[in-house]
Order: C-alpha cells, then structure tokens, then sequence
C-alpha cells in the first residue's frame, strides 16, 4: 500500500461512493464490524480533509463507530460486489463477516483495521456528529422517502478528518 495525500486521488467520490460502494469498519483488533455504505463525501472542512458519512443507529457497526474516535472507510472496487453484498445485508449480530466474505483485515499504527483488497483504504478520526432531523428537512418529501414507513431510524452523521490514505498499487 502506497499513502498517498488526500487531494491526489484520481477517481470522483461521487462515482466511487455511490457506484462502487465502500465498506465502513470500526472497532479494535479484538472486536470490529464492517458494513457496506453508498452514502457519504468528502471534502475541506475546518481546514482539514474529511469525509462524511450517514448510519442508522440500528446497524451493528453503528456501536463500533459511536464506541471509538477513528472508523476506516474500504473502497474493494468493482469486482469485490458479493463482499459488499453480504456486508450490506447481513448483520455482524447475526454472522462473522471476515469468515462471510475471506477478506483479510490487517491494522494501522493506530490499531485501526484495513483490508488487503481495498485499492482505497481512509482511515478517519471523528470530529462531529448529529442525528438526521425531521424538523431540518428543507425539502420534506426526502424525509417521508427515506425514513417514512418501514425504512429505519434516521441516520446518524459523522464528519471525520482523512488522517491518513493509501492506495493500493
Ligand atoms: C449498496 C448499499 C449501501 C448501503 N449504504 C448504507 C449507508 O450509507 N448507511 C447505512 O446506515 N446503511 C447502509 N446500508 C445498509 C447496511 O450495509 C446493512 O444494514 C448492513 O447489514 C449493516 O450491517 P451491521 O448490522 O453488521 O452493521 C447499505 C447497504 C447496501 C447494500
């Protein structure tokens, strides 16, 4: 793995969060869960590079994330589409993902954990967070679309400076 600045990425977040997905993993080397996310950023904030992402508060990894400062986002790349789909539809409550999938975690310094297959490993130290509110919806109708009926709690959003980057060669 080759770590790289922030700003020197080639691909667009907009096409690789949204299309390729990424895995968010927090937690220890002792215990740790990985979900599959499509929602999310990055940018320059507070004269940092951070990215921000949005979790429902009934996810496992949700616990993980709320429990630690740092989570690591995991960009596989297109042909690791079955790994996202155990990891976005099953539960770390429920099954051991690593032994799911055969991804192969290992750890940064910061005892932060990445995965070998990722070509875009981030790992990322929590700055802020907020829950998703009814009452600040400026288009309304987004509210009743995504956390009307049977579709979750509303998400939990955190922002988190790009501590580090690599990109796998
Ligand atoms: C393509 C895709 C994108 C997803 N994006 C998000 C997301 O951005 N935020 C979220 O809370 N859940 C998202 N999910 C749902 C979680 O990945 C899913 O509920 C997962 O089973 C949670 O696992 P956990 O309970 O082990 O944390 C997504 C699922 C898929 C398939």
């Amino acid at each position: 793995m080759k770590k790289i600045e922030p700003n020197k990425l080639p691909d667009n977040y907009i096409n690789i969060i949204g299309n390729e997905w990424m895995l968010v993993t927090a937690g220890t080397k002792e215990k740790f869960n990985t979900m599959t996310a499509s929602w999310g950023g990055t940018g320059f904030l507070w004269n940092r590079p951070v990215v921000f992402i949005f979790i429902r508060p009934e996810r496992y990894t949700y616990e993980f994330i709320e429990n630690g400062d740092y989570f690591t986002l995991s960009f596989l790349g297109q042909e690791h589409k079955d790994v996202h789909k155990i990891c976005g539809s099953k539960s770390g409550r429920d099954i051991d993902k690593i032994k799911a999938t055969g991804i192969q975690p290992y750890f940064s310094e910061s005892g932060n954990i990445l995965f070998k297959e990722a070509r875009i490993s981030i790992e990322c130290k929590k700055l802020y967070t907020d829950m998703i509110k009814e009452e600040n919806f400026l288009d309304k109708s987004l509210f009743e679309k995504w956390y009307g009926g049977a579709h979750g709690n509303p998400h939990k959003v955190y922002v988190a400076e790009i501590v580090n980057m690599w990109v796998n060669e």
